[in-house]
């Protein structure tokens, strides 16, 4: 799995809990991030070189961990890919969530510029679900407030609160949290919700569907794992100590140049 950075690991760590017989082999972008800024030709040329390395460490599976790449460089990392592994994302399994919901409902989506100006939420939600209303917002300050560790505080309540006060979000039951950041705020929005709004999660709700899918193709893992891999492509002290704020454990950021 691969991300921009080291926030996917809030889908990593979903994954080790709900699957702990699966070994992770983790690839942060580090050098490239914030995806969120970058253009998709960029984004679908970094997807590709992390796609090949992740092959040859023997991965029967590729998820694309990161919301951005997931929005821009999906379909053209599936063609790449072909049939060498299963090629997932952050996105799918959460549309095909929300198409249980009842018609009429209206659903919020937050996201990095990226994510939000692709379209790519709106797009596939209207295909699966066109009886739903989606409205996005781009929310770009909250992920260098996470990193920096503004959570639950009064700066990061502002800063949620002027977000998602915004007209365009008023009377949404759903919220789709399309960055993998955002599940560290989960219960700061909910709050700010006074709990009267469905938070949705993708980095549970892609753990499970990467659960069905193993099981669907009989590949689940049934013995306890080799440890877990964590790569990155630049590092520093500083994102070795946030990727245990995302991951929840001890982990050691390892650099591999694939730009060489
Ligand atoms: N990983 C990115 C995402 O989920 C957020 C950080 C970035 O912009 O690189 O969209």
């Amino acid at each position: 799995m691969f991300d921009s950075g080291v926030g996917g690991l809030t889908v990593a760590n979903a994954i080790h809990h709900l699957l702990p017989f699966e070994q992770l082999v983790y690839f942060g972008d580090t050098a490239h991030l914030p995806y969120g800024d970058k253009s998709s030709a960029s984004i679908q040329y970094y997807s590709r070189k992390i796609a090949d390395f992740l092959l040859e460490k023997g991965c029967k599976v590729v998820l694309v961990a990161c919301n951005t790449a997931s929005a821009t460089a999906f379909a053209e990392l599936q063609a790449h890919v072909g049939d060498r592994a299963i090629v997932l994302d952050v996105i799918n399994p959460v549309i095909q969530q929300l198409a249980k919901q009842p018609d009429g409902k209206k659903v919020g989506v937050i996201g990095t510029k990226g994510t939000i100006n692709s379209g790519a939420y709106e797009r596939k939600i209207k295909e699966a679900a066109p009886g739903l209303e989606v409205v996005s917002k781009a929310t770009p300050l909250l992920v260098p407030m996470i990193e920096e560790g503004f959570i639950y505080d009064d700066i990061s309540n502002a800063i949620v609160r002027s977000y998602l006060s915004h007209e365009s979000l008023r009377g949404i039951s759903s919220l789709i949290l399309g960055c993998t950041h955002y599940p560290i705020i989960k219960n700061q929005i909910r709050k700010f919700y006074e709990f009267q709004v469905e938070i949705l999660d993708s980095a549970l709700i892609v753990a499970k569907a990467l659960k069905k899918i193993l099981g669907q193709q009989d590949i689940l893992n049934d013995v306890p794992p080799a440890g877990h891999q964590f790569y990155v492509s630049d590092y520093t002290d500083y994102f070795n100590k946030i990727a245990r704020v995302f991951f929840e454990e001890e982990i050691n950021l390892q650099q591999v140049d694939l730009w060489k």
